[in-house]
């Protein structure tokens, strides 16, 4: 048992390297870079993008206040985990016509912006 912990330790350390704080701070990071220019996570604080706070769980085209397009209005979509993968991989293809135009291509880097999103309550 002891030989094979050896053996096993090392290599899931090699599988997952980053402890979940670091993840966090990478979601963050990531958001900075590329979502803060249009979007803010303080709730009703809209910029060109709406606001991105509470988002898990919200309908979209639904932040008060904010201008959409009539694609995201009536895309019928609430957002999770899995239809924000989907739309950040390639936003004009999930919903046409919308006037978000930035992707992550990267999938890691899309699940750590996703985790950060996930928690930015709405209050
Ligand atoms: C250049 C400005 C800009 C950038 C940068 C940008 N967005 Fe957007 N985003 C928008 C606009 C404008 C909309 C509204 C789209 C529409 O109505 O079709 C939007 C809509 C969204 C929505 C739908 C929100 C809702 O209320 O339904 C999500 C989710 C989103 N963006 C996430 C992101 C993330 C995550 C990033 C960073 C990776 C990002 N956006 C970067 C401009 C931007």
């Amino acid at each position: 048992m002891r030989a094979l912990l050896r053996i096993f330790l090392p290599i899931s350390g090699l599988f997952f390297p980053i402890p979940a704080s670091a993840q966090n701070a990478d979601g963050a990071r990531l958001f900075q870079q590329r979502c803060a220019t249009c979007h803010s996570v303080e709730a009703g604080r809209n910029k060109a993008g709406p606001h991105l706070s509470g988002l898990i769980g919200r309908a979209a085209g639904t932040a008060e206040g904010a201008t959409y397009s009539d694609a995201m209005r009536s895309s019928g979509l609430t957002w999770d985990g899995q239809s924000l993968d989907t739309f950040l991989t390639a936003p004009g293809r999930m919903v046409r016509g919308t006037r978000m135009t930035v992707a992550v291509p990267n999938a890691t880097q899309r699940a750590a912006i996703i985790k950060y999103l996930d928690g930015q309550s709405a209050d």
